[in-house]
């Protein structure tokens, strides 16, 4: 789909935003292993948590969608049925990742499988602890989608992740739960911490020391009625959007601000950016609150080390509003970029190129310098769907009409965002 941006003076107005992606793929999961039916409001309206639930009824689980609202019928830890079909996980590497975990934990054999981009993504970070801990899995070239994934019986291990990745501590985590003992996982840096949250929550015994976390296996995980939090890195686009246009003013309504996700919030204030919080409060662990911005100059600054495991989904936004900013930005250890939905690094250097704006490319990252000015370009997504909403913002910045090719992809997280985008326009 060709999508056409006009450059927008300034945006204003008050929005809420369809719930978070990663925290709708875990109680989807979590809630499929309690004994019970759970309910759960506010539902990712994307695509991948889509994947996530149809995978979760080939698995012979009762799931009732009406919108955003969702009905899951766990059948506790032994629920799950075979599967007479290859599972489909589409574009998410979270649903792919995260359920392999208990796919490997099963009686029955299963295949799962995705597209174009996920058949290009590793799964070596998965197989090598799930067969760690007992688990048999074949997958294309030895580390590529689809995955076969044969019967076994799982055991407990002490795992330290080499990657700082919330998906494969996720995977690992709920392989722990069908283990007799106790599972621990060692993270290089933090990583969001949904997962941690949500055990609780049902009911799993789970320990956090510093960068440790532990799960006792065999839990009884109980159903549970939860609300889950706008989504924060769909919030970045709205926040970037009005920190490029002078005069803009916008409030964005109960998104989550679990602290291993607002980094992205203290990293704009650090800029100078004029955001403010509101109205905190707590729903199942998870912190919401109201987010308000105004346009204001921001900086610019670096991105490294554990900031940019924390800041990763969030980058080809930031990126954008480098170029706008006093003195650039500059993104290094973010090597993971390039095994996202499209090597992001690839893709954000390209359209910011498309729209005349200066960059450099390095292995791990990229450095943008500021006061530059965008064109009006040919813009493309490649599939990805950040990128399509990053460039969309960079065009409304833009001094005329930009083309965005494959506006589409957005849909894989956030099928309202041109709606809502457009009615910002003031
Ligand atoms: C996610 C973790 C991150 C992130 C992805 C969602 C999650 O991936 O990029 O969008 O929900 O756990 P990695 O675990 O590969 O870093």
């Amino acid at each position: 789909m060709l999508q056409r941006i006009q450059p927008a003076a300034r945006l204003e107005g008050l929005l809420r935003l369809p719930g978070d992606k990663s925290i709708s793929h875990r109680y989807a999961m979590l809630a499929a292993l309690a004994e019970g039916q759970t309910r759960i409001h506010n539902y990712s309206t994307g695509a991948d948590c889509a994947s996530t639930l149809a995978c979760l009824r080939a698995l012979g689980i009762a799931v009732d969608r009406e919108g955003t609202e969702v009905a899951i019928s766990g059948r506790g830890l032994d629920g799950f049925a075979a599967p007479s079909e290859t599972l489909a996980a589409g574009n998410s590497g979270s649903t792919i990742r995260m359920l392999s975990g208990i796919l490997a934990a099963q009686p029955f054999a299963s295949r799962i499988a995705g597209d174009e981009s996920l058949s290009r993504r590793p799964m070596q970070r998965i197989i090598q602890p799930l067969e760690a801990m007992g688990a048999a899995i074949a997958a294309r070239d030895g580390r590529f989608p689809p995955l076969e994934i044969h019967p076994a019986r799982l055991r407990a291990i002490d795992y330290a992740l080499p990657v700082a990745s919330a998906q494969v501590k996720t995977c690992v985590l709920f392989a722990g739960l069908f283990t007799d003992g106790t599972t621990l996982v060692r993270e290089p840096a933090r990583t969001r911490d949904h997962t941690e949250i949500a055990l609780r929550e049902f009911g799993a015994e789970v320990d956090v020391r510093a960068r440790a976390i532990s799960v006792h296996g065999r839990p009884r995980l109980r159903a549970l009625d939860l609300t889950v939090p706008g989504d924060l890195s769909s919030a970045a686009f709205f926040l970037v959007a009005a920190l490029l246009l002078p005069g803009s003013h916008i409030v964005i309504e109960g998104v989550g601000l679990n602290p291993t996700r607002s980094e992205l919030l203290d990293f704009l204030i650090a800029m100078g950016a004029d955001l403010r919080v509101r109205n905190l409060a707590v729903h199942a662990g998870e912190p919401v609150g109201d987010i308000e911005v105004r346009h204001s100059p921001v900086r610019g600054g670096t991105i490294e080390k554990d900031v940019t495991a924390a800041l990763i989904d969030e980058i080809p936004v930031l990126a954008v509003l480098g170029a706008a900013s006093d003195e650039g930005l500059v993104v290094r250890d973010a090597a993971e970029l390039r095994i996202k939905e499209t090597d992001r690094i690839a893709t954000v250097a390209d359209n910011l190129a498309r729209m005349g704006v200066t960059v450099e490319v390095f292995p791990d990252g990229l450095r943008v310098p500021g006061r530059q000015r965008f064109r009006p370009a040919e813009l493309d997504s490649f599939g990805d769907h950040r990128i399509a909403m990053a460039f969309a913002v960079a065009a409304l910045a833009a001094g005329g009409e930009s083309v965005l090719r494959g506006a589409e992809a957005a849909a894989v997280s956030f099928p309202e965002f041109f709606g809502l985008l457009e009615g910002l326009r003031a």
